[in-house]
């Protein structure tokens, strides 16, 4: 391993300075580039975006699906599988730092990035991080996890301060960052956001002392891109690395509006000359810079790139296809079934939507990818089915929306292939759908990095859409690709509802796998669904913020621990997701203190997958307001029919302790649920603490 302290000390002040500010990558493909030390053979390092895959410039990559379809599947060694391979496709591309994972909670449910990200639960959160993370860095790839922290709005997100106490911080939003940590981020990105007023590129509390002294925190800390707010107020905050280091605005940037949720792009340079002036003027001292230089040096090594270490990856192979596939299918959540699922094989079935010739590969944003082949819907359903399958489009499209089409200097956006020209007719879907055994249909949101969505209803005319064909077919199958959660007033009118999220390139196949049952759906929801009106955030003091304060005053009721605590019923809980088949629970049993075990058995006709869940609900305690329960673990069981089997579950520390100046496990009697969601109890056991 390089000596560090030798290079050091053989590095000029310029030198070092070039290693903590980016610059532009001579060969266009890296999204943040540091251009290493030829002289003393350091060579470059190159960061690329992530999360749902490499968004290598120029590129092609597979398209994983998204995040919050990797949550679904509540599987930490499929999520560390996709780890590693994206880990692969990096370094295929040359790329030795992924800007991923994505892990800020799902507060808001209209946020525009919440398919980027893992769950409203910290618990499941926290695991998901921790695998991904585990996964990238198996394979000699910086992990980037971001944003750090509380950025969980993209309205105002480069001004609005985030005013979060304490207890919510360390509870939430911390511990998906700290499992990244402690499964060995080499990076952790600053948000672009404020929290309690500071921007957190100049946070001192929680870069410095939480991330770093009390933590532990040995990698680098990169800003967001143009997220730096000072030089000094960053340098000593902790802050390690400027990203991207130059100016990607026009030459002329004076007058240019920068709309909401873009950073001003001119903004550029803070860690270059001002850094060098902040240091003569003892603003900050000469240490801080070796520091910051140690930390990029020491990832650098630990990843075998100061070695000159062959690092081949691996690109578009077999394994990476397949798994996809398999995160696609897992992640998909049957919402409800009156048993019109699985299709049967000849069906005759009409698909229907504005875009069922296409991937819905992810959102919009930095996380776009291109992938080399994609399935759509019908390709997907077509190449299943051995009836007919016609498609019919009903309405115009929907509108697209991408970060880069917001950008003030930036010709054309990157919008979703257009699809046959011909005007679509609602009359020709109603036609199809009566016409067809089953009919399916394909419903999409439009979410984008730097906008937050207006409204969880459908975008377009898609609810007038699947209300004519619910008319026309009593079999009819509704299947949603959204970012997170979205209206369903149609639900009690149709035969069944899939959430397919956002599925990347495997879409159309993965949809084939579940509808016609070659796979029983395995996902179960990371995120609540309700009517828009009733989450926490309805209050525009909490959501988008008044005056540019958002207000977190819901405090640890978050997602399903704030219905837990109210009148409100969620449309679908946490956790739940349907199965082709039946699952029975036996009593669950205590096997130590932070273990229990259950026996599952499938007494269905029908080989399934069950993800037994399990929550704890603490003792009252004085004075002090808990949720009623929390998510503290899950393990998927795959059971053909009449099988069952002991299913060991370890409950996460997080569940059972509260925050309050530090950490407390409160004495008496804990209930642990275990079941299929948060609100489908099977059995429960008691723990004394
Ligand atoms: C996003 C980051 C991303 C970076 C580089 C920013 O706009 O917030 O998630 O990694 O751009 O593309």
């Amino acid at each position: 391993m390089a000596d560090i302290d030798a290079l050091l000390a053989e590095l000029t002040r310029a030198e070092k300075l070039s290693l903590v500010r980016g610059t532009a990558d001579p060969e266009g493909t890296a999204t943040g580039y540091l251009p290493g030390v030829p002289r003393l053979d350091i060579p470059p390092l190159r960061l690329v975006d992530g999360p749902l895959g490499i968004r290598a410039e120029g590129e092609r990559a597979t398209a994983f699906p998204a995040t919050l379809a990797t949550a679904a599947t509540f599987d930490s060694a499929l999520a560390r599988e996709q780890g590693a391979a994206m880990a692969r496709e990096a370094r295929a591309h040359d790329q030795d730092a992924l800007l991923a994972p994505g892990v800020n909670l799902v507060r808001v449910p209209h946020c525009g990035r919440n398919f980027e990200y893992l769950s409203e639960d910290p618990v499941l959160a926290s695991a998901l991080s921790r695998a991904l993370v585990e996964g990238i860095e198996s394979q000699d790839v910086i992990a980037t996890v971001k944003h750090f922290v509380a950025n969980n709005q993209e309205t105002h997100r480069t001004t609005v301060s985030a005013d979060v106490d304490e207890r919510a911080l360390r509870e939430l939003y911390l511990p998906p960052f700290r499992a990244a940590v402690e499964a060995g981020a080499g990076s952790v990105m600053t948000a672009y956001n404020r929290v309690n007023g500071t921007h957190m590129s100049d946070h001192g509390r929680l870069v410095g002392d939480v991330l770093k002294d009390e933590w532990g925190f040995a990698g680098y800390v990169v800003s967001d891109w143009y997220g730096l707010e000072t030089t000094v107020g960053a340098a000593t905050a902790g802050l390690d690395v400027e990203m991207p280091g130059v100016s990607a605005g026009p030459d002329d940037s004076e007058g240019v509006e920068w709309p909401d949720g873009i950073p001003d792009a001119s903004r550029a340079g803070l860690f270059g000359d001002p850094l060098a002036d902040a240091i003569d003027d003892g603003s900050v001292s000469a240490d801080r810079l070796d520091d910051m230089v140690a930390r990029v040096l020491g990832q650098m090594a630990r990843i075998g790139l100061l070695d000159g270490r062959d690092r081949p990856g691996e690109l578009d192979s077999e394994r990476h296809r397949d798994l996809a596939r398999d995160i696609a299918a897992r992640g998909t959540v049957l919402l409800d079934n009156d048993g019109t699922l699985p299709l049967s094989d000849d069906a005759d079935v009409a698909l229907v939507g504005p875009h069922v010739h296409e991937a819905k590969l992810g959102g919009g944003g930095s996380s776009e990818t291109t992938p080399f082949r994609s399935v759509s819907p019908v390709d997907g359903l077509t190449a299943r089915s051995e009836g007919t399958v016609t498609s019919a489009r009903g309405i115009p499209e929907i509108e697209s929306v991408s970060l880069f089409d917001l950008l003030p200097f930036v010709d054309g956006g990157r919008g979703d292939e257009s699809g046959p020209d011909e005007d679509p007719s609602l009359d020709d879907a109603v036609a199809a759908a009566e016409a067809a055994d089953v009919a399916v249909v394909c419903a999409r949101d439009a979410t984008t990095e730097a906008r937050d969505r207006d409204s969880l209803a459908l975008p377009g005319r898609q609810d007038e859409l699947i209300e004519a064909v619910a008319a026309a077919n009593d079999r009819t199958v509704v299947v949603l690709r959204t970012g997170g959660p979205v209206e369903t007033p149609w639900r009690d009118d149709v035969a069944a509802v899939v959430e397919q999220w956002y599925p990347g390139q495997a879409d159309g196949a993965a949809l084939a796998d579940v509808l016609y049952g070659d796979r029983d759906p395995g996902g179960r929801l990371p995120v609540t669904f309700a009517p828009e009106g009733t989450y926490p955030t309805a209050d525009e003091r909490r959501f988008p913020g008044i005056d540019d304060i958002a207000r977190y005053d819901e405090g640890v009721f978050v997602g399903y621990r704030h219905f837990d605590a109210g009148e409100d019923e969620p449309t679908y809980p946490f956790g739940h997701g349907e199965s082709y088949t039946t699952f029975e629970y036996g009593d669950a049993a205590v096997v130590s203190d932070a273990t229990v075990e259950v026996t599952v058995e499938n007494v269905g006709d029908r080989p399934g997958r069950e993800v037994v869940q399990a929550y704890v609900r603490p003792p009252a305690t004085d004075g002090v307001e808990r949720p009623e329960r929390e998510f503290a673990g899950a393990q998927s069981v795959v059971l053909d029919s009449g099988e069952s089997r002991a299913v060991t579950l370890d409950l996460d520390g997080l569940a059972w302790s509260r925050y309050d100046d530090g950490w407390t496990v409160d004495g008496g009697r804990y209930t642990v649920e275990v079941g299929r969601s948060v609100v489908d109890v099977r059995t429960t056991v008691g723990i004394d603490c």
